[in-house]
């Protein structure tokens, strides 16, 4: 089987991560967010991966070659002369979708789940109709595609980010569809969301499976720190060995092997730390995640906080509500930040005591 992953679209709401990797590389509980769903692909007999990519795609070409190697799928790149939306690269891609005449997966790049891919690809056999999408509940629907669906689970309506409240049932962003979904898109920048589905719920070609488990889209701050969540808490019920534990750890919390923790910290809870990250003594860390080769110098307390790669955060340092430093971004000893979005580079030495935009 094929699977295509939207990974187009310049992430400006991952900013200030985004300005340094493309979002789909952006690592979610240690681990690009993209190969969350590639290793799970893989684990139902997806043999190949089409990635549609828009931008930045030297970058990602380079990193994911190597990934795909070791996860023994084949990698195909297909490229956008422009950003083609999130059904036009389904044209352009049309070739490689097509080629053993099966349904095919096509998935948004910033989901995280419990990927159900084989529960999927069984209903959607089942139905026989031309599409499945994945759905789930969620709080704020207006921020998503909403769906209302019969008994039998056939969509009667989509809508794309909906003015007025329909259902809080919303398009997880993973779907499952047959070849000739191909022949309703044309080669030109389309919204599968607003072009497509809407005809095929129309037409009762369009089918929903519902989600069991946690679900987020990471694409923004604020989820990202949600989804982070719910990922580590479902990996205490499924994998708890991955989790770490030790002095001062808090309940779930991911800490790569080559990362070093101090004394006398309190780690967690809801708390990843990544490669070669150093974390010195007496620093308090909740809900936050710290990216590769990032210092966290002692006596710091942050929250809800992503620090950036090769960050050094001083001694005495506060942070919290939601805080994101870009690449290298060095805050002085004392320095006290809430809310700040930091881009990449920056040197702050000066206090930010409401949310805002440094640069
Ligand atoms: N190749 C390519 N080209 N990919 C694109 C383009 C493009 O021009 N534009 C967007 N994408 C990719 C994004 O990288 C992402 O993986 C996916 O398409 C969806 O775009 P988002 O920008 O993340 O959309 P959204 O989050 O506002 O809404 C979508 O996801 C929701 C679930 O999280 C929609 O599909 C909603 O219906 C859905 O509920
Ligand atoms: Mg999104």
């Amino acid at each position: 089987m094929r699977a295509l992953i939207l990974v187009g679209g310049y992430g400006t709401r991952l900013r200030p991560l985004t300005l340094s990797r493309p979002k789909p590389l952006v690592e979610f509980a240690n681990k690009p967010i993209l190969l969350h769903q590639v290793e799970a692909l893989v684990k139902v007999g997806v043999s190949e991966v089409i990635l549609a990519v828009s931008y930045r795609a030297e970058q990602m070409e380079k990193e994911l070659v190597l990934e795909a190697k070791k996860l023994g799928v084949k990698m195909v790149f297909s490229h956008e002369t422009q950003p083609l939306g999130t059904a036009g690269p389904i044209a352009l891609a049309a070739e490689h979708l097509t080629k053993d005449n099966k349904p095919f997966f096509v998935l948004n790049s910033d989901i995280i789940c419990d990927f159900p891919f084989k529960k999927l690809m069984d209903f959607h056999k089942a139905h026989g109709k031309e599409g499945t999408i994945v759905v789930t509940k969620v709080e704020e629907p207006s921020k998503y595609g909403v769906v209302v669906y019969d008994e039998t689970k056939c969509i009667e309506s989509f809508v794309e980010k909906p003015q007025e409240f329909i259902s809080n049932k919303i398009n997880a962003g993973l779907y499952i569809l047959n070849p000739s979904v191909i022949n309703r898109i044309e080669l030109k920048p389309t919204s599968i969301e607003k072009e497509v589905f809407p005809n095929m719920a129309a037409e009762k070609e369009l089918y929903a499976f519902e989600l069991q488990g946690f679900w987020m889209d990471v694409g923004q701050p604020k989820d990202f720190l949600i989804g982070m969540c719910l990922y580590l808490k479902h990996l205490r019920t499924t994998d708890p060995e991955r989790l770490y534990s030790g002095p001062g750890v808090v309940g779930n919390v991911l800490v790569h092997s080559t990362a070093k923790i101090g004394k006398s910290c309190q780690i967690g809870p809801n708390v990843v730390i990544g490669p070669g990250v150093v974390i010195e003594d007496g620093v308090c860390i909740k809900r936050s995640t710290i990216l590769e080769d990032a210092t966290i110098r002692s006596n710091s307390w942050l929250e809800s906080c992503i620090i950036g790669w090769r960050c050094i955060v001083g001694q005495w340092v506060r942070m919290e509500g939601i805080t994101v430093l870009g690449e290298d971004v060095i805050v002085k000893d004392e320095t006290y930040i809430n809310g700040g979005q930091v881009l990449p580079h920056k040197n702050i030495g000066d206090s930010v005591r409401t949310p805002q935009i440094i640069m």
